[in-house]
């Protein structure tokens, strides 16, 4: 989520026409939906044969349990446990696979009824680990069969303040290191300062640790493909792979949850969209970036050093998930999160754009199937502004965050006024996105309609419930939109309309966040707008996505415009063209490293004759490479071969590391200091590439 610096211009989405809410809309509508669907949903369940090609389990009697002879899937029938005669292995139920009813056993050796209502099945076979046969949903492919972009529809969520926790999302782990005015070292407001503030009393790793360990667990995505949802988005930070001496981040162990994730999305046929939520000085300046200040990426003295950097760290991720391995699972990556483009200027995130895609696809290959989906942030400029960004590249997908919470003060102190359709403003702009620019996507958004909630109010400049707001003052108190246990069935069915129309509109999306943690002060949920899971058990979510097709054509008032016709180019898929960026584009958006800075006026200005001086990394340390997981059970070690790390083989050019001699100025806080002299800038650093990468170690397939 962002939030917006105080006087920050922002391009706001068009003011949405006001639509009535639907009265009526009761749990007695739900139930009959829920029951109409289940009872579809019953005929509708045939889970593939796929069990005769399973490998043997690993306990030779076992493999009666999701392999016997009749070749009936053991999950359907909602049993988990092994056929007749089978011993189960002592770490798990002897069911490698099963669907609705069936038993889950979980890493601790507790077990879980699995419910999914929609013809999923999850699948896991301790001998077989890497196997992509889960599904989440009847309606979405499964992992080892292609999603096809532009007509499978994404229904996402975020797994936001687990792996890059943010205050309002995790307020129990702030808490204990804040006292309300931020002083240090109370004053955890951004990972930089809790880190910090862990420190000065305990120990950050194994406190940061606890907190991956239980805010988000394997239960959690048994219950996100049980809600219908198929993808999952995830906020990373760059602190996975590594941290320079003077960051106080806790390094490398976000990375082992991070394949936790991986298994257990895998195992629940859920996509990842893995998203590189913070960058080396800071791509925002928010909190959630990892540092809240002065953005340094791109921008200031150590612009190009961080963006080098930060090549880096996309060149191990990108390494990493397109081995065959994990390619399945992960088939996104979101390779900076909501660069601030006010400041930083598009030329320059265009130019490191392309440079990114370029090296991205040298590693992968081109063409569908070969690495993920590379998701670009639209900057906060709206979506057109990018309309027409490098024709003939492969697989990227524009990502915009519409929130109605930031936007422009509105009237919202009654719930009965809570209603806005989103159909007319976003369903037109994601559509004329998909037609203009290629594949286009919400990667965040959600239900609420105002800044109220703990560590949310007062953030931005709009909807201001509480407080006062330039030009206008407050409206009222955010008491009633806090208090959600005393929600009443209007205001619920007012959010649930504001959901189904986002749905809708938005077409393929990510909830903006799965889980809002607990106040350790209050004990209580205080954001209830930002959580699914939350408006999922109470009755503002619903319990079906697929409730809101056609959800904008049937309401009174939105105005329909459809320039999308439903179908992508082929080259914006991976097919025929993708990778074929013509010399004219490749020219217009710049060259790498950037040649000019941005001359915004927060900061002295740097003109081109200098950019050159700027200090820059050089590609002479050695490559870092992340790890695969190991698999083991009580009974037996099994070691699978979980790859090397490495995709590209042929990929040895030197990791971005500083150069000798040069004093470089510390990397966070960068901007209007003098440019340091000496062995820094780019005439200093290795060539790059002096060593041209070998061709990819896959041809294009067109
Ligand atoms: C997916 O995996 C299952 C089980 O291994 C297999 O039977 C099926 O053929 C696979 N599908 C594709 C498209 O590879
Ligand atoms: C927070 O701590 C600072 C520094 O110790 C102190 O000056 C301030 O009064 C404290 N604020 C509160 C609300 O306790
Ligand atoms: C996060 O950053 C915003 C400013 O962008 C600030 O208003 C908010 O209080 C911060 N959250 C915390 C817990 O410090
Ligand atoms: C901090 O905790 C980690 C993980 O629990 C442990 O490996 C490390 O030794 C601890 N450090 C100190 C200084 O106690
Ligand atoms: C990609 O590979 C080509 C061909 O080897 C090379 O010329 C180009 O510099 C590489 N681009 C990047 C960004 O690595
Ligand atoms: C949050 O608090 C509520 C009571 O207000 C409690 O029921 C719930 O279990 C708590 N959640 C967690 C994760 O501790
Ligand atoms: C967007 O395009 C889709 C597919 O062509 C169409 O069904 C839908 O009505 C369009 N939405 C709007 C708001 O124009
Ligand atoms: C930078 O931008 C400001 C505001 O547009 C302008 O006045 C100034 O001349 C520019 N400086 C340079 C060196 O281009």
């Amino acid at each position: 989520m962002h939030y917006l610096p105080d006087g920050a211009r922002r391009y706001e989405h068009k003011p949405l026409p006001y639509i009535p809410p639907r009265r009526g809309r009761s749990r007695l509508f739900w139930w009959i939906i829920g029951l109409a669907l289940l009872a579809i949903i019953v005929l509708a369940v045939v889970l593939p044969v796929y069990f005769t090609v399973v490998k043997p389990h690993q306990s030779s009697s076992a493999s009666s349990g999701a392999g016997s002879s009749s070749g009936s899937p053991t999950g359907s029938g909602g049993s988990g446990s092994p056929g007749t005669g089978a011993q189960p292995a002592p770490a798990f139920n002897g069911a490698i696979t099963g669907g609705d009813g069936s038993t889950l056993t979980f890493e601790d050796g507790s077990t879980m009824t699995y419910s999914n209502a929609f013809g999923g099945y999850w699948y896991f076979d301790p001998s077989d680990p890497f196997n992509d046969a889960a599904r989440a949903q009847s309606w979405s492919p499964a992992l080892n069969e292609t999603w096809r972009f532009g007509v499978d529809t994404i229904r996402g969520v975020n797994l936001g303040g687990w792996l890059v926790p943010e205050p309002f999302i995790v307020p129990a782990l702030f808490e204990p290191y804040q006292n309300g005015s931020f002083a240090p070292p109370y004053n955890a407001q951004d990972e930089w300062t809790l880190t910090n503030s862990m420190n000065a009393v305990g120990n950050a790793t194994a406190l940061m640790e606890a907190h991956y360990a239980t805010f988000i667990t394997e239960q959690d995505f048994a219950r996100i493909a049980s809600a219908g949802l198929n993808w999952v988005r995830i906020p990373v930070p760059f602190w996975m792979i590594e941290v320079y001496a003077n960051e106080p981040f806790v390094p490398h162990v976000s990375w082992q949850y991070f394949l936790k994730a991986i298994q257990w999305a895998r195992k629940y046929g859920l996509r990842i969209n893995m998203d590189l939520h913070t960058i080396p000085g800071s791509q925002n300046g928010w909190n959630h970036s990892g540092k809240l200040g002065p953005i340094n990426f791109l921008f200031g003295v150590m612009g190009i050093a961080n963006a080098q950097r930060t090549l880096a760290y996309l060149r191990t991720l990108t390494e990493f998930v397109s081995q065959p391995e994990y390619k399945n699972v992960v088939q996104m990556f979101s390779i900076v999160n909501e660069a601030w483009m006010p400041v930083i200027g598009q030329p320059e995130l265009q130019a490191f754009y392309l440079e990114a895609h370029d090296m991205m696809r040298n590693i992968s290959g081109y063409g569908e199937g070969n690495g993920p989906f590379i998701s670009i942030h639209d900057g906060f400029a709206g979506m057109q502004a990018w309309y027409g960004y490098l024709t003939g590249s492969d697989r990227i997908a524009l990502d915009t965050h519409p929130y109605f919470a930031f936007n422009s003060p509105a009237s919202v102190a009654q719930p009965s006024s809570f209603v806005a359709s989103p159909c007319s403003g976003w369903g037109q702009e994601l559509n004329a996105s998909m037609q203009q620019f290629g594949f286009s996507m919400a990667g965040e958004w959600a239900v609420a309609t105002n800044d109220c909630g703990l560590w949310v109010n007062g953030v931005g400049l709009g909807n201001r419930v509480e407080g006062t707001y330039p030009g206008s003052t407050a409206v009222g108190s955010c008491d009633t939109f806090d208090a959600w246990e005393s929600w009443d069935a209007d205001f619920k069915n007012g959010l649930m309309d504001l959901a189904l129309s986002s749905m809708d509109a938005l077409q393929n999306w990510f909830y903006w966040t799965w889980k809002i943690g607990n106040s350790s002060i209050s004990g209580r949920i205080e954001s209830p707008f930002w959580s699914y899971s939350l408006g999922l058990d109470n009755g503002w979510i619903p319990p079906d996505p697929r409730a809101a097709v056609g959800y904008c054509a049937a309401s009174a008032g939105v105005v329909m415009n459809n320039p999308f016709n439903g179908v992508l180019s082929s080259w914006q898929t991976g097919g025929a063209g993708a990778g074929t960026i013509a010399a004219d584009q490749i020219a217009s958006y710049g060259v790498w490293p950037l040649t000019s800075m941005n001359n915004c006026s927060t900061s002295p200005y740097i003109a081109p004759s200098d950019v050159i001086r700027l200090p820059q990394y050089t590609e002479t340390g050695a490559i870092i490479t992340l790890s695969g997981p190991t698999f083991t059970t009580p009974s037996t070690t099994q070691t699978a071969d979980a790859g090397s790390g490495w995709d590209n083989a042929a990929d040895t050019v030197g990791y971005y590391e500083p150069i000798q001699g040069c004093d470089y100025p510390n990397q966070w806080v960068a901007v209007g200091v003098p440019i340091p002299t000496g062995a820094c800038g780019q005439l200093s650093a290795k060539k790059r590439r002096e060593a041209p990468l070998a061709a990819p170690t896959e041809p294009p397939r067109f």
